[in-house]
């Protein structure tokens, strides 16, 4: 008999020749009931020598290294192999099963090199972006131990109060759908699930599932009440999209849905997650959440709280200490029925398998020195940055092609190195980055203006009165204000949008002595901008930028990088109109176009810059919106067509996007769905024709049960250039065959997969 075939029948589990559910069946029918809870039972930050006895013994299965549940703001030691290895070496070659860890981390938007904030990545409306810099950050983070990230989050987040709107994609479903699927792709390694084995693949985690970015006002841990129609068609669908994309986990919300936190909420958990979205995977709770269930009023103490969260289908407690301290108790009692334990189990010891980590647990060392920040991750980083830039107003001062003769810098953000890196930004490094006002000097010093040397001061603002005297001695002004990272991310809701204090009044001064000055606001959320709607030459938002976010925002501002950025989210006049986005329903009552603008009396109540608008440095238009058929039957397609042209003399990226409007159905849809996007390059003078293929499921919604409807009824079809605006066209959707033997007629942007 080989070794092999002793492994095999001694210890099946390790046969890498079996079925994964054989092998983790097998080792589940070898547990202990405290090994099985141990699998479900997540620390923070495990030390391999204070641990030892726990690591033997197999009390917990997985760890994540963090700093605290609001790890995004608060740094740490971060990871290193040669620690996680520790850690794995003492699990395997300790424990009476030789189980390996599951290591994780919050590998939000990048690891050491750290990508624009995900709003910031959402502007780009670029899913082969998104892929890219997630998987960057896989490559980085497993390099370092790291199999497992609690991202991407899809929280669909319509109110910018909420600070950790800057960890999504924005407020649009569809935009939330494609660049969530993006990011798995990326961390997992490719499509359909990708290869958890492969040593630069981690598993993604989808969160917080679901329904957290409507928390009441927006503050954060909040009460969140939505219907079954709206949470089926606005806030599960992203997770339908990455569960069909093959996401390895799902991490469950801290808040009450209707009344139940999601920690406990079994319709959520089980009918919705496992029964209709089809979920296989492991879930975790969020930071605490099991043990929270005591403060929501839900359990007396950590047992009550455990038994709520197993039997709704948490299936690994983050940190608590509840499911370790009374599962094995509570299955004793007859309580909790151990066949839930065994689920539970079963889901995690199945990852771990499909990770790989039985065969090889050990991280290669040397790895994270090849592949941290290298040129190909910071040119990636800086592509990211530009992207992450939207151009608001622009009088024509920007680009900055011509270098002008003397540019002064200032503001908060003109020296700002770590603080571009935004929230949610563990093991970035601030001596990484290079300043916006070090890209200006770089860009610029060295060029000349009619043969003299251009000439960049600097200032950050401390001091107005310096600022203003060398403003007056300047051609351009470039004003770097904004929102501090601190400020943005979990636990970070504000009341007001307005720009942090004393920045408005330093703006408003430097507009009356600079002769051209261009406004760059960075922040980490849509902001509440009316005061700058008129103030000097070009107004620019920036999504904070990352490492590489200096020479991003100024290869845009010189026109080294199109200006390609566009809005994720809707951005509010004043604070009180959010929650605000374009997708939302019409009233029985529509505005009069003859009447007031607007329902408030005091304001108005449309955007001051709409979902998907940004400036390029080149007008485009759109004309000639054609429709290959004005009706489509059910297995039809049609194919709409616009022909956009690039009216001007600089070359352009254009994010072409698809609306549509159901205006006769079974529910409320709509004003406004992002059903496509397409960007494309247009040199000046170009025209292009950009064309998106569209079927019944394309316009379909779903009804209170979850059930695809694809309904007959009139269609408005938009192809945009942002919400509201570009051509339109009517198509009727009816429910019999309009056409024998129609086929798409080709040529347009067959729409992502996921759209199937
Ligand atoms: C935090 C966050 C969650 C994060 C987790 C681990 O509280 O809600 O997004 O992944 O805890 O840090």
């Amino acid at each position: 008999m080989t070794a092999h075939d002793v492994t095999s029948r001694v210890r099946p589990w390790s046969d890498p020749d079996l079925p994964v559910a054989r092998r983790a069946a097998a080792l589940l029918a070898a547990m202990t009931l405290q090994e099985k809870v141990g699998q479900l039972h997540q620390v923070a930050n495990p030390d391999p020598e204070r641990d030892a006895a726990a690591l033997a013994a197999g009390t917990f299965g997985t760890c994540i290294v963090a700093s605290g549940q609001h790890a995004g703001n608060v740094r740490d030691t971060g990871t290193q192999a040669t620690a996680v290895n520790d850690l794995q070496r003492a699990a395997v070659q300790t424990s009476r099963l030789g189980i390996p860890l599951i290591i994780a981390r919050d590998v939000i938007h990048g690891h050491r090199t750290v990508f624009p904030v995900p709003l910031g990545q959402a502007a780009s409306f670029d899913a082969e972006l998104v892929r890219d810099c997630a998987r960057v950050a896989a490559r980085e983070a497993t390099a370092d131990g790291v199999r497992w990230t609690f991202a991407p989050m899809l929280d669909v987040a319509q109110d910018p109060r909420w600070g950790r709107v800057a960890e999504g994609w924005g407020e649009d479903v569809w935009l939330a759908s494609h660049l969530g699927v993006a990011a798995v792709e990326g961390f997992q390694g490719g499509p359909d699930g990708g290869d958890l084995a492969a040593p630069e693949a981690m598993a993604a985690c989808a969160k917080h599932y679901v329904g957290y970015g409507l928390v009441q006002g927006g503050r954060d841990y909040a009460e969140v009440d939505i219907g079954p129609i709206t949470l089926h068609n606005r806030h599960l669908r992203p997770f339908r999209a990455v569960i069909d994309a093959g996401v390895a986990t799902v991490m469950s919300a801290f808040h009450t849905l209707d009344a139940v936190p999601v920690t406990a909420h079994v319709a959520l958990l089980r009918e919705h997650l496992r029964d209709d979205l089809g979920f296989t995977g492991p879930v975790v709770s969020d930071w605490g959440a099991v043990g929270e269930l005591r403060h929501h009023g839900m359990a007396a103490d950590d047992g009550g709280a455990a038994v709520l969260a197993l039997r709704a289908g948490v299936d690994i407690d983050m940190v608590t200490g509840a499911y370790s301290g009374h599962l094995a108790r509570l299955v004793g009692d007859g309580v909790v029925d151990e066949a839930l334990v065994d689920e539970a189990v079963l889901r995690v010891l199945t990852l771990k398998l499909r990770l790989g980590l039985f065969e090889d647990p050990y991280t290669d060392p040397s790895r994270a020195a090849a592949v941290h920040l290298t040129p190909e991750h910071r040119g990636l980083a800086r592509r990211a940055a530009a992207s992450a830039v939207v151009v608001l107003r622009n009088d024509g001062v920007l680009p900055l092609e011509a270098p002008p003769r003397h540019v002064h810098v200032t503001g908060p953000f003109a020296t700002a190195t770590g603080e571009l890196f935004g929230t949610w930004t563990l093991d970035g490094r601030a001596e990484d980055v290079v300043s916006i006002a070090a890209a200006v000097s770089e860009r610029f010093e060295g060029t000349a203006h009619q043969d003299r040397p251009t000439r960049v001061t600097v200032d950050d603002g401390r001091f107005p009165d310096e600022s203003h005297l060398r403003a007056r001695e300047a051609d351009v002004v470039i004003a770097c204000v904004g929102e501090h990272p601190l400020r943005s991310g979990e636990a970070n809701s504000v009341a007001s949008l307005d720009l942090p204090p004393g920045q408005v009044e330093h703006l408003e001064a430097l507009a009356r002595v600079s002769r051209r000055l261009v406004v760059v606001v960075l922040t980490g959320r849509p902001l509440a901008l009316e005061r700058l709607a008129h103030l000097g030459s070009a107004l620019v938002l920036v999504f904070h930028p990352g490492v590489e976010g200096g020479h991003g925002v100024v290869d845009v501002l010189s026109g080294d990088a199109p200006a390609s950025g566009r809005l994720p989210s809707s951005l509010p006049w004043t604070t009180g109109q959010v929650p605000l986005h374009h997708d939302h329903l019409p009233t029985g009552r529509p505005l009069h176009p003859d009447g007031p603008e607007g329902r408030y009396r005091d304001h108005r109540d449309t955007a001051q810059y709409p979902f998907g608008f940004g400036l390029g440095y080149s007008p485009v238009t759109y004309t000639d919106l054609v429709l290959s058929a004005t009706v489509l039957g059910p297995g039809e397609v049609v194919r709409a067509s616009v022909r956009v042209t690039n009216v001007g003399t600089r070359p352009v990226v254009e994010t072409v996007q698809l609306y549509a409007r159901a205006h006769v159905s079974t529910i409320s849809r709509p004003v406004s769905e992002l059903v496509g996007v397409r960007r494309v390059v247009l040199a000046p003078g170009e025209q292009q024709e950009v064309g998106f293929e569209i079927d019944q499921h394309v316009l379909s919604h779903r009804d209170a049960l979850g059930r695809e409807r694809r309904e007959p009824g009139p269609f408005t079809l938009r192809i945009a250039p942002y919400a509201g605006a570009g051509v339109t066209a009517r198509l009727d959707v009816v429910s019999s065959p309009a056409r024998t033997g129609t086929t798409g007629e080709g040529g347009g942007a067959r729409l992502d997969p996921i759209d199937r």
